[in-house]
């Protein structure tokens, strides 16, 4: 599908058809294209929980202030952000290294900053929120040029959900992602702020 087709086509889905499953092979396929999304020195913080098991659904339909369509998904996905910058920081600059992007003193100055950046609690909110977020949208896209269909949702709690699905305290759920095939069209397109509205040429 052409991207500007596959963009605006794309709708929040409401209605799923719970005898539609995705396949484990489709998920592979979805992930593999959600895992190259951009992030923040490549530190790629996302962590995707695959809820699938019937009883597990019903469990996050709680957690979700029981919107009806966490249960009736294919897979709703916990879309989570690691907030500790150093996680998975050595992998990737050793291959920044090897690659000659970085040298070993590159190395040195910036784990000794994300050391830094790492103590505050904040921060570390914001910057896995703005990487995660990047993915989430790519795993909405991407899903929708594969033919299926999705829910953003942050109508859920978030410490419940922590404690149902086993979340370590360092990582933050952020939102869920409902996934699955369509029983019911969307109602049209719903209001959007128009051009001169959200664009602002040069300052705000
Ligand atoms: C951050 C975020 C949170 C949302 N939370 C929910 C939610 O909890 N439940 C729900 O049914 N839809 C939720 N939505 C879907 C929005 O209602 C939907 O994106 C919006 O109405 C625009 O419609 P469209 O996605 O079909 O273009 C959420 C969307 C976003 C981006």
């Amino acid at each position: 599908m052409e991207t500007r087709d596959v963009l605006s086509q794309r709708r929040s889905v409401h209605y799923f058809d719970s005898s539609k499953e995705i396949s484990e092979e489709q998920i592979r396929e979805l992930f593999d294209l959600v895992k190259l999304a951009p992030s923040g020195y490549n530190l790629q913080p996302w962590e995707f929980i695959l809820v699938r098991d019937p009883e597990n659904k019903k469990k996050l339909r709680k957690c979700a202030f029981n919107q009806h369509h966490v249960e009736e998904s294919s897979t709703s996905v916990i879309v989570c952000g690691n907030m500790d910058p150093t996680k998975y920081a050595e992998k990737n600059f050793n291959d920044w290294v090897k690659h000659g992007y970085f040298s070993e003193i590159d190395v040195e100055k910036t784990m000794a900053q994300l050391n830094k950046l790492k103590e505050d609690e904040n921060f570390c909110k914001m910057w896995t929120m703005r990487s995660t977020c990047l993915a989430a949208m790519q795993l909405m896209i991407a899903a929708e040029d594969m033919g299926i269909g999705t829910c953003p949702m942050e109508g859920f709690n978030p410490e419940m959900t922590a404690k149902e699905f086993g979340i370590p305290k360092d990582v933050l759920p952020i939102m869920i992602i409902a996934m699955g095939y369509e029983s019911k069209a969307a109602l049209p397109r719903n209001y959007r702020r128009p051009f001169e509205e959200i664009v602002h040429f040069e300052k705000f």
